[in-house]
């Protein structure tokens, strides 16, 4: 069974080479053979413990697994990334040509500008696109959520970023809430 989940990301990533879009494909693609290299170690530190291989430096796969583990994250969150970006834009877009002559690139002609209140009001325009964008497409929302959480995981272990194992378990909790609701609720799951 262990196994078998090396070999279902190797095959998760020979479907994503598939994707057109390029960014989505190298990330997807990337980040599922991580995904397989991070079962492979872990397949090997149980193997260590086990005793089927006594003299496994058990550290030492540790680490290396959860630097695999580390970069199929950070890929996945840029991919989270990249889609939210598209996404906005292409609200702004629709939007803008909803409002056309009303509103150029997103700023009102007549407002009196001060340096710090042009940049407040794209701030809250960048925050209500994102929140619209977001609210409507919930499992973007769930995935980089949970994304989010697991990062802290490996960055604790790593030692790169150290929270503290009260917070690294609340993170593995609200991400395994957040990954049984997409079992609960297969539409609530990031495609592809
Ligand atoms: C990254 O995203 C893919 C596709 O959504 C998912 O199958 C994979 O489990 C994620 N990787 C990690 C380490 O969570």
């Amino acid at each position: 069974m262990r196994l078998g989940n090396s070999a279902e990301s190797l095959e998760a990533a020979k479907r994503a080479v598939h994707l057109s879009d390029c960014v989505l494909r190298l990330c997807i693609t990337v980040s599922h053979l991580n995904k397989a290299m991070y079962f492979a170690c872990d397949n090997l530190l149980w193997a260590g413990k086990t005793g089927l291989l006594p003299r496994l430096d058990q550290d030492k796969w540790s680490q290396r697994s959860f630097r695999y583990y580390l970069f199929a994250l950070i890929l996945n969150l840029t991919r989270d990334l990249y889609e939210i970006h598209g996404l906005m834009e292409r609200e702004r877009r629709s939007k803008s040509h909803h409002l056309s002559g009303v509103v150029e690139n997103g700023e009102f002609p007549s407002t009196p500008s001060s340096c710090s209140s042009v940049i407040t009001t794209r701030l809250e325009q960048q925050l209500h696109l994102l929140t619209t964008v977001l609210r409507s497409n919930p499992p973007l929302l769930l995935d980089t959520l949970k994304n989010l959480c697991d990062v802290f995981i490996p960055l604790d272990k790593l030692g790169l970023y150290q929270t503290g194992p009260g917070f690294v378990g609340a993170c593995g909790l609200a991400s395994s809430v957040l990954s049984i609701l997409t079992v609960l609720y297969p539409w609530l799951k990031l495609k592809p």
